[in-house]
């Protein structure tokens, strides 16, 4: 804009002919290696880039440097909680605390807080947006106190929308600009987030994912992070997309293709003519599933599409020739006939796409819409009653929620032209339907508004309930009364359909085991039946008012019908103006904020309590031991099981935890808004309805047995006494241990009750991060032995020879396996460290006394 001359690094140049045999992906990689790594490491790693380009593979590590930061407030609040107590530390050891900063910006998005107290009412979201300010004021004051005492650390308040919304919307750059050695440099924009959704971003070409809160901490202090150089999947996309098939229906099944292949941990790239007939919209909603089909990117480089996106949401024409220039000179500007080389690669014609839902139980459990049916009539639920006042899986919980199908303006006008057309027929949902529109930002009430959908919506209940995570992360509030008495009753068995990303038994609601996931159009068609057991092709929707059967087809939008509501209620200034009028929120605005460089920590607090630094006063957890087995687990382990999100039992130890210490039974909050208090934390470490202790059977939720006494009692009590006896314990998984969200607090709180390894037969890839992160070693069980197989009985111990010098990047360790009977078993474990910043972490006992360091 100021005439600066930009250098940038010369891709093609030094790739020459084999520049065109890289990813895109690769290209943007090697960028950032050849800017922030020196001399003999900077050559080794493009070396490797090279082999790479001859055998799709490479072992070797390169360090990632991001730009920028992004975190939600409950990935945030444990980490700037640890950093407040690191400053403690050191304003304890006659050292400045306000040395103690972090180097990258960092913007906080307060989105997962929000919840479904009132719906299907205009002020819902007001209601909800004040009560909620209003119950978490203590930690939101912590805060704002963080973004005063620390530098580079923004706040973006309640109501102003979802992380990934506002990445998209207001912070990517796409392209940016980095002063060094008094040269001006051209560079992309890239990012981490401490948010599993975080490749969102990378429907408009920006490189970015998700990690756990402690890689954040090491990266927002200025070390890279360190990763092996990634397999890249390919996934060629031809043809376009049939009316009716929407951008969440390609991502459903994109989600179930690269779940066959298992791209865990690898970096997937769209390619092929099929991206272009995508809008940037679409392929934001593909790229944010990315941890559902496990890959760590979902990667979309940039084209018109997406500059067309930046402009409708107010990027200046200036920067975006900036961003087209740029793109062009480094060889990052989409090709629709390039067919660079890739690790594997699939095709997806998407010509053949039909309307797809996924559950009841994982994201990856794609079917086509009218296969719910099917999918229901498998579930083992019969009704105790026969006078049924609903049906058998009534649609409990309708919620058009999720930063990944709320954030592309062409699937909320689709919902709300289902909404327009079922309106002057009378259709309703039943009054056992908790209905809620959640979109991702402000800017989506003033489009709708403008198109006139918006009392569409509010007709047939679906009104605004505020602009933030919801019934996602599981904020749906109570269920109705109505629903929740038949349930009760055993009348029936509650489903939810939310239009969102992840649908784990309890993740949505607590009393909630059966969720599908879909396009919001559909959320709407199902809210409105009310029943989940239906198949639209063949049973109606409803009944006019005229007594006629009403189908889906009657309600479904064309193509033309969205794109005409679409221009007509688009406007380009909404996406800055609101976002700035939410910003500007006066009860934001109002709460109190201490200007001391050290948070003034209350003794009374059941929100914020400064944490005992685990990891610093217990030092390295490597040594040779014999542990108990604290907990023994199958497949499929969330960080839901192992760290809850939603709200917190009224009947529960942890809710008696914090009555003992003044708080009010009856509005807990959720376990999310407790993630400051370590105490609170520890304490539902794996309480979770649906986890299933295969030490014995019959153990009440949160529960274990105390293998010494062989008494049964809370997990985090056997733990403590385990602790006293001076006991070791280690947890026994199966396959894909961790999926799920980044939260850390889920290696946290393993490592608050002294777990030192875990041996799993897999891992979800930032769950095994966090675990290093927390110090704890994670070791993989040999192919063919699953807990399973391995038949722990009471009594039987691990010993793990875990010295310092054995722990070897990506090398094996033979743990044994003492049985009750005295006769020793002998497995070959791998251990599961990826790099030598990994093993590092390790051996000084994890992330913060590594920045202690
Ligand atoms: Fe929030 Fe759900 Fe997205 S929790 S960030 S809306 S995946």
């Amino acid at each position: 804009e100021d005439g600066t001359e930009l250098a940038i690094i010369d891709l093609p140049k030094l790739f020459g002919d084999q520049f065109d045999q890289l990813p895109v992906v690769m290209r943007l990689l090697l960028e950032n290696v050849l800017r922030n790594m020196d001399g003999s490491e900077r050559d080794n790693a493009v070396q490797s880039i090279f082999e790479w380009l001859t055998t799709g593979s490479s072992e070797a590590e390169i360090a990632f440097q991001p730009n920028r930061v992004l975190m939600h407030d409950t990935t945030s609040t444990p980490a700037l909680v640890d950093i407040a107590a690191m400053r403690d530390a050191l304003s304890e050891a006659g050292l400045n605390p306000e040395l103690l900063n972090p180097s990258l910006p960092v913007d906080i998005s307060i989105d997962h807080s929000l919840a479904v107290e009132q719906y299907g009412n205009k002020d819902a979201a007001r209601f909800n947006i004040d009560l909620e300010i209003k119950r978490n004021k203590e930690r939101y004051q912590f805060l704002r106190w963080a973004s005063k005492a620390l530098t580079n650390v923004k706040i973006h308040p309640p109501g102003t929308g979802i992380m990934h919304t506002i990445n998209l919307e207001q912070l990517a750059t796409v392209v940016t600009t980095q002063v060094r050695d008094g040269v001006t440099w051209a560079i992309p924009d890239t990012m981490i987030g401490t948010d599993s959704h975080t490749p969102m971003i990378n429907g408009i070409g920006v490189l970015g994912w998700g990690v756990g809160g402690l890689e954040a901490q090491t990266v927002m202090f200025g070390l890279p992070t360190m990763l092996k150089i990634p397999d890249v999947v390919g996934v060629q996309l031809t043809g376009k997309l049939p009316s009716g098939v929407s951008s969440t229906d390609l991502a459903l099944t994109v989600t179930q293709r690269l779940r066959q292949l298992d791209v865990t941990g690898d970096f997937v790239e769209f390619f092929g003519p099929g991206v272009s007939s995508l809008s940037a919209g679409d392929r934001a909603v593909v790229a944010n599933m990315a941890p559902e089909y496990g890959a760590t990117t979902g990667y979309f480089p940039v084209d018109q599409s997406t500059l067309e996106y930046l402009t409708m949401t107010g990027r200046s024409a200036t920067h975006l020739a900036l961003i087209e220039q740029y793109c062009r000179r480094l060889g990052i500007w989409f090709d629709p006939d390039a067919c660079p080389r890739y690790t594997k690669q699939i095709e997806i014609d998407l010509d053949a796409l039909v309307p797809s839902v996924a559950g009841p139980r994982r994201p990856q459990d794609r079917m086509d819409a009218s296969e719910i049916v099917n999918a229901l009539a498998m579930v083992d639920f019969v009704p105790k009653s026969d006078d049924l006042h609903m049906p058998k899986f009534p649609v409990a919980i309708a919620a058009i929620t999720s930063c990944t199908n709320t954030s592309d303006p062409k699937l909320l006008i689709a919902a709300g032209l289902m909404a327009r057309k079922a309106r002057p027929l009378g259709l309703k949902p039943p009054a056992w339907v908790k209905t809620s529109l959640a979109p991702g930002s402000p800017a989506a009430a003033s489009y709708l508004q403008r198109a006139g959908l918006l009392e569409d919506f509010a007709a047939i209940g679906f009104d605004i309930v505020g602009y933030g995570c919801t019934s996602c992360i599981g904020n749906s509030g109570p269920l109705t009364q109505s629903m929740r008495l038949a349930q009760e009753k055993g009348e029936c068995k509650a489903v939810a359909i939310l239009s969102g990303n992840r649908n784990f038994p309890g993740r949505v609601n607590p009393e909630i085991d059966l969720s599908f996931i879909m396009s919001p159009t559909l959320v709407v068609a199902f809210g409105l039946t009310g029943n989940a057991q239906v198949d639209f092709n063949k049973d109606p929707l409803g009944t006019d008012l005229n007594g006629q059967l009403v189908f889906l087809k009657d309600l479904l939008p064309t193509d033309s019908e969205i794109q005409e509501y679409l221009l007509k209620g688009l406007d380009t200034k909404d996406f800055k103006d609101d976002f700035v009028l939410a910003t500007n929120n006066p009860l934001w605005q109002a709460i109190q904020v201490s200007e001391s460089p050290l948070f003034p920590w209350k003794q009374s607090s059941t929100t914020l309590r400064r944490p005992p630094f685990a990891g610093v006063n217990e030092g390295s957890l490597l040594g040779d031991y014999t542990a108990y087995p604290l907990l023994v687990l199958g497949d499929d382990i969330t960080t839901d099981h192992i760290s809850p999100a939603s709200a917190i039992p009224p009947n529960s130890f942890i809710a008696d935890y914090l009555v003992s210490k003044g708080d009010d039974r009856g509005d807990l909050n959720v376990f999310a808004s407790r993630r400051g208090n370590w105490e609170v934390m520890m304490r539902a470490a794996f309480y979770a309805k649906s986890l299933i202790n295969h030490i014995t059977s019959d153990l009440p939720v949160g529960h274990t047995l105390h293998v010494p006494s062989g008494k049964v009692m809370p997990i985090w009590e056997a733990a403590a006494k385990y602790k006293e006896d001076r006991d070791s314990v280690v947890i026994v998984a199966g396959e894909r241990y961790g999926m799920g969200s980044s939260r850390d607090w889920a290696a946290k709180g393993q490592r608050l009750l002294g777990v030192r390894a875990v041996i799993a037969v897999s891992y979800e890839r930032i769950h095994r991060s966090n675990l290093i992160g927390m110090g704890i070693l994670p070791l993989v069980l040999p192919i063919g032995v699953t807990p399973n197989t391995l038949q722990m009985m009471i009594g039987d111990t691990v010993s793990i020879p875990a010295q310092k010098d054995q722990i070897k990047v990506r090398g094996k360790i033979v743990v044994k396996i003492t049985r009750i009977n005295g006769n020793v078993d002998e497995i070959e474990t791998d251990i599961a460290v990826d790099t030598k910043m990994e093993l590092e972490l390790l051996h000084f006992g994890g992330v913060i006394p590594l920045i202690l360091h």
